[in-house]
This record gives structure tokens, C-alpha cells and sequence, in this order.
């Protein structure tokens, strides 16, 4: 059975209000010296790791190229700042940012 119009909406409305903040890593395989190879993929996977470590609340995706190609690997905070050349040991200062919620909008 379909749920009514006001169901639906409510369903949308709560998935908006509990939407987790999120990271952007770029694993972008394009040529050149930043996005590519296993560093991105190092980030990602340390960031992806390690917030689910510090309790779920921060999602990890992946995305594809956020115009800093030369400054890789990147990563964005939804709603907040950029970080450049991000190794996995910078991942605790990324998510401590994400959890402040200081300059993330969500
Ligand atoms: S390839 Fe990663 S920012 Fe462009």
C-alpha cells in the first residue's frame, strides 16, 4: 500500500532532519598528480574507517573531481571548508570540524 501524500512527505521531511553531515573525498582517477592512485583511496578508506569508529554520525562518499586537482587528495566538508592534500593522519582534525558543526551547514 502507498503511503498518502502527507505520509510521503513526512517520510521526506524526517530523512532531511536526521540527514548525517557529510565528507567528500575525490578519487577521481583522471590523469595528472593530485586525485589519482592510491592515496585518495587511502584518505577515503581512513576517513570512511574512522567515522564510523567516532560513532556513525559523519557519512564518507566518494566523489569525482571538485576543481583542486593540483592540491590533492581532496576532501569538503558539506556546507564548510575544503582540505588540501589530506593524508590519512589528518582525518581526526577533518571529522573533528565535521562534529563542531562550526562551519558545517548541512
Ligand atoms: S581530480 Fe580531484 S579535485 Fe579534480
Amino acid at each position: 500500500m502507498c503511503p498518502s501524500i502527507d505520509e510521503a512527505a513526512l517520510g521526506v521531511h524526517e530523512n532531511l532532519m536526521i540527514k548525517k553531515k557529510t565528507v567528500y573525498v575525490c578519487i577521481n582517477k583522471r590523469g595528472g598528480r593530485a586525485c589519482i592512485g592510491p592515496k585518495s583511496r587511502d584518505v577515503f578508506r581512513a576517513l570512511h574507517k574512522r567515522a564510523k569508529e567516532r560513532g556513525g554520525e559523519v557519512e564518507v562518499e566518494r566523489i569525482v573531481c571538485m576543481g583542486y586537482c593540483s592540491q590533492g587528495p581532496n576532501v569538503k566538508i558539506h556546507g564548510g571548508p575544503f582540505f588540501h592534500e589530506v593524508a590519512p593522519d589528518d582525518i581526526d582534525v577533518i571529522l573533528d570540524e565535521v562534529l563542531s558543526g562550526k562551519d558545517a551547514r548541512s
